[in-house]
């Protein structure tokens, strides 16, 4: 499988947000990844449905909806409508991660799940038959700009070997040139990265994250 890389539109210019998803697309992005905060679950708050509207008016790729939310089977739907072509959500962040990731299908949307870097990889091993991506953060979820977590690569291997081929595993947080290889060599096929693209050349950048592979 070819991996992919979303940009995370966190660390672009949000006053001209129309303009940096044309950038991004035209420097090779095949995702839009967007960071949903909601000052609950993380200590950080960024935008809601009516923003992930306006950037699919302007996007021709997938939006990567990556929901920080407490409870968001409440929220689900408004994403889904608003555009969100992958929604993923958190083990710790509702009661009943099963039917939430049910519904998300239900409505049409592509499904993933995602851990914190301290929960254990098992707590998420029963959702494997579930989803269409899993999600290792290799941060503690809230913020762009942090260092890499290696001891999470063991994650990703252990996800490489339980889950279907056609899994895409998506790895998040500090992830540039050096540590995108890591990721990929552990099994990840998508690369999130906000600094490591928004703060260089991004087509450049694009290139390095996606390897040789
Ligand atoms: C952090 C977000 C990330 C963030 C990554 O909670 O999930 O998507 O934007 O930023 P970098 O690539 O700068 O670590
Ligand atoms: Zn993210």
């Amino acid at each position: 499988m070819k991996t992919l890389v979303a940009p995370s539109l966190l660390s672009s210019d949000f006053a001209n947000l129309q303009s940096e998803i044309k950038k991004v697309t035209a420097a090779g992005a095949d995702w839009l990844h967007v960071d949903v905060m909601d000052g609950q679950f993380v200590k950080n708050i960024t935008i809601g449905p009516p923003v992930v509207a306006s950037i699919k008016k302007v996007s021709k790729i997938p939006l990567d909806v990556h929901l920080m939310i407490v409870n968001p089977e409440d929220y689900i739907a408004a994403f889904i409508k608003a555009g969100a072509d992958i929604v993923t959500i958190h083990q710790e962040s509702t009661k009943d991660p099963a039917s939430v990731l049910k519904e998300v299908r239900k409505l049409g949307a592509k499904v993933g799940i995602t851990l914190r870097p301290g929960t254990d990889i098992k707590k998420i091993e029963s959702f494997f038959d579930l989803v269409d991506l899993v999600l290792i953060m290799t941060v503690e979820p809230g913020f762009g700009g942090q260092s890499f977590l290696t001891d999470q690569v063991d994650k990703i291997r252990y996800v490489r070997k339980h889950v279907k081929p056609n899994v895409f595993i998506e790895v998040d947080g500090g992830i540039d040139e050096k540590t995108s290889k890591i990721c990929r060599d552990a099994g990840a096929n998508v690369m999130v990265a906000g600094s490591y693209v928004f703060k260089n050349d991004y087509k450049a950048a694009i290139e390095n994250l996606r390897g040789q592979k």
